[in-house]
């Protein structure tokens, strides 16, 4: 199987950037998410290199919903991202990673009060998801005593051959507003007082794999510029999303790289807003493709069962890694401690969770294999310990992060204790 650079063979067991899967299951136990944070500031870099090659004013956001952990935000606040946020959690978490509130943007089609009073507050921008929510942050910044700084997200309304689950564009998804009413809505926008429309935003789905969609997306969007520019709204910024897939399934697919989107989106780009005559700032929300890669789940072998099938149960289900079970996603898996065997036997791995979907993946040739052996379950970093639960009551597993020869805890696993910890006694049951 082809394996990122990142993640190598040696003695037949699983390295990530030389560090021994096998010893970091001996020393922090299994379950396990594994991260390393260089393949993610390359990934970064290899972003920023490729838009800034080609139009220097650009930004890029991380999509904080597909790793939520600190140390994740933290490393990416250093090389100068902002984020997509799409909660008030997402927005502290945001800051507290040292991000800039200028980077922010805060998107979702159902704010609550709070969260538009909180990103008043906090002055980040807000993305705009329909007029309903328009007026509404325009009373709480007149009620703060502030302007707040907006984007409006567009419904494109294209056709997205990604899963129907995770695609945002098409014309009968929840998301944005429809493109044909954008100018009006920021006609509607220049009469608020506190609130100033400077960007546009759209987000067309997630694992896309054919970079034309981008192209197509791209296009709308600088066409709704030109309409904008000429009823007076100064861009300063034009969003287009993230999406870009990855290879999951390693030695088939194709996942264009970073360069090879820039490629496809910056002259489209360039040719709208010199049409235009105007020249914001190209901003882009990656989360998969900046981290998906980094991460493995390792996850031990509890028992093996020759039944209808041959199963592998392993002590990870979808309560760590729900992405099998929710879009039927394909992802590898190594024998950790037996990566250089060759495969003898088909094998279903499933999960310690009572529930029939609960597997992480389907007949799959493996090296004979036995309870104590260890799976690793690839490309883990995006949507994968950030979509986990306590689900049947299973404390969440701990997470490593490596950077070159170190390894640290970025999060402890949760306990037993832990499960019990916000419930509170009813009175009549003191
Ligand atoms: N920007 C916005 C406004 C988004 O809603 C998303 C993802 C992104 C950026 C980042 O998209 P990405 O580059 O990661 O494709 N849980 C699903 C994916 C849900 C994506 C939600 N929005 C999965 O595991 O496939």
């Amino acid at each position: 199987m082809k394996l990122p650079h990142h993640l190598t063979i040696k003695k037949g067991h699983l390295h990530i950037n030389g560090h021994d899967c096998v010893d970091l299951a001996e020393k922090y136990g299994t379950p396990l998410y594994i991260t390393s944070e260089d393949r993610i500031c390359e990934q970064f870099r290899n972003y920023q290199n490729a838009l800034s090659s080609r139009y220097p004013k650009n930004q890029v956001l991380f999509a904080a919903k597909a790793n939520g952990n600190l140390a994740v935000l933290r490393a990416l606040a250093q090389l100068g991202a902002g984020a997509d946020i799409f909660s008030s959690g997402e927005l502290c978490l945001a800051l507290d990673a040292g991000m800039p509130a200028d980077k922010l943007l805060f998107n979702g089609s159902s704010k609550t009060p709070d969260d538009l009073q909180l990103a008043v507050k906090s002055d980040v921008i807000v993305s705009v998801d329909s007029l309903d929510e328009l007026y509404q942050l325009d009373a709480v910044a007149k009620a703060a005593g502030k302007t707040v700084k907006i984007a409006f997200r567009v419904n494109p309304a294209l056709k997205i051959p990604t899963h129907p689950k995770i695609a945002t564009g098409l014309a009968s998804s929840k998301f944005g507003i429809p493109h044909k009413e954008i100018p009006t809505a920021y006609k509607k926008a220049l009469t608020c007082k506190y609130v100033k429309p400077i960007g546009l935003h759209c987000h067309i789905g997630s694992q896309i794999l054919d970079v034309e969609l981008f192209a197509q997306a791209a296009e709308v969007m600088v066409r709704i510029a030109k309409e904008l520019t000429t009823i007076g709204v100064n861009l300063e910024f034009i969003d287009l999303g993230g999406g870009l897939g990855i290879p999951y399934h390693h030695d088939t697919d194709f996942a264009p790289t970073p360069e090879d989107y820039a490629a496809k989106i910056v002259p489209i780009f360039k040719e709208g807003i010199e049409a235009c005559g105007i020249t914001p700032e190209l901003w882009v929300e990656p989360g998969r493709s900046l981290v998906a890669d980094s991460t493995v789940l390792l996850t031990r072998i509890n028992s093996t069962k020759s039944a209808h099938k041959q199963f592998a149960n392993v002590d990870a289900g979808f309560n760590l890694l729900i992405r099998p079970a929710m879009y039927d996603a394909y992802h590898e898996v190594i024998v950790a401690n037996k990566a250089d065997k060759s495969p003898t036997t088909t094998y279903t791995v499933t999960g310690p969770i009572c529930e029939s979907g609960d597997i992480l993946a389907i007949d799959r040739q493996l090296p004979k294999i036995a309870a104590g052996d260890l799976i690793a379950v690839l490309d883990a970093g995006a949507y994968g310990f950030a979509m986990s639960s306590q689900y049947n009551s299973r404390p969440r597993c701990p997470e490593v992060i490596i950077k070159g020869s170190l390894v640290g805890l970025m999060r402890r696993g949760e306990t037993i204790e832990d499960l019990t910890i916000n419930m509170t006694r009813p009175p009549w049951q003191q």
